[in-house]
């Protein structure tokens, strides 16, 4: 049953909100079959699907993409789907964007930084948006963790109390550190989604490359369950080999299937 996000917001302090991204369809055939109550369809698809050095890259015709592909597998699951750089600049800008992704099946919409008349506009058209503060990849000069000094860690406390204020029923919160996280989670009604923030958030998301070991990197703060780059690799390997070695297709299968037609 896909959660609203009335229901994903009256989970803060009753029950911990796992939260994975996906990108294509199979992967969210999966994490909906698991009962991940809510998937993010981020812009990080540009960095970890994409092959681009930062999410900057990203149009919101490739987010209307995934979200799409996402929907398909997963029916009946909460989707977020994230506005893309520079798509959110202005108020009437944002609606415009925004309205694309849900029209490609997104449920709400996510946003970095402090917007606070593009977030309260939104609200008031009747969308649900979700919040991210601390690291915000669009505009970060690089990906180390944000709020180490008192001056940042007020900034961004506030930032996150502003952005409730706008109206957004959850937020997430990138790479700071985890007393910050925590203190933030306990001056908010809504929920915080932490990302490389310490255990004292409502729930926790993972960029699903991260979480399946796929790529070349992962943020120390992320946790591999498997390893999927390897079993790319030996997939590669033994295929090719069977196929120099004539062992694929197997001679006895295909004359067996042959003789079945
Ligand atoms: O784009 C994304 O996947 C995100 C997560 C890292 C929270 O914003």
């Amino acid at each position: 049953m896909k959660l609203q996000s009335k229901v994903l917001g009256e989970m803060k302090g009753v029950k911990p909100i796992p939260m994975l991204t996906a990108y294509t369809c199979p992967v969210a055939r999966g994490l909906e079959q698991a009962g991940i109550p809510v998937i993010l369809v981020g812009d990080t698809v540009g960095m970890v699907e994409m092959g681009f050095d930062s999410t900057r890259e990203v149009t919101i015709e490739h987010m209307e993409y995934h979200v799409g592909a996402v929907r398909r597998g997963a029916p009946n699951t909460h989707i977020i789907g994230d506005l893309p750089y520079l798509t959110d600049s202005e108020p009437e800008i944002a609606l415009v964007s925004a309205k694309r992704l849900l029209a490609a099946g997104a449920d709400s919409i996510k946003l970095e930084g402090p917007k606070l008349e593009v977030i309260s506009h939104l609200v008031k058209s009747g969308i649900d948006v979700v919040g991210h503060t601390g690291l915000t990849p669009q505009t970060a000069k690089n990906f180390s963790k944000v709020g180490r000094t008192d001056a940042d860690a007020k900034r961004i406390q506030q930032e996150a109390v502003d952005i409730q204020s706008a109206g957004t029923f959850m937020l997430v919160i990138e790479h700071v550190p985890y007393d910050l996280a925590e203190k933030i989670t306990g001056a908010l009604k809504i929920p915080t989604i932490g990302i490389g923030a310490g255990p004292h958030c409502d729930g926790q998301v993972l960029v699903i490359n991260d979480a399946l070991g796929m790529g070349d990197y992962w943020p120390p703060f992320s946790k591999q369950y498997a390893h999927v780059s390897d079993s790319i690799l030996e997939v590669a390997n033994t295929f090719s080999q069977e196929v120099e070695s004539l062992e694929f297709p197997d001679n006895i299968i295909r004359l067996s299937n042959a003789g079945e037609k």
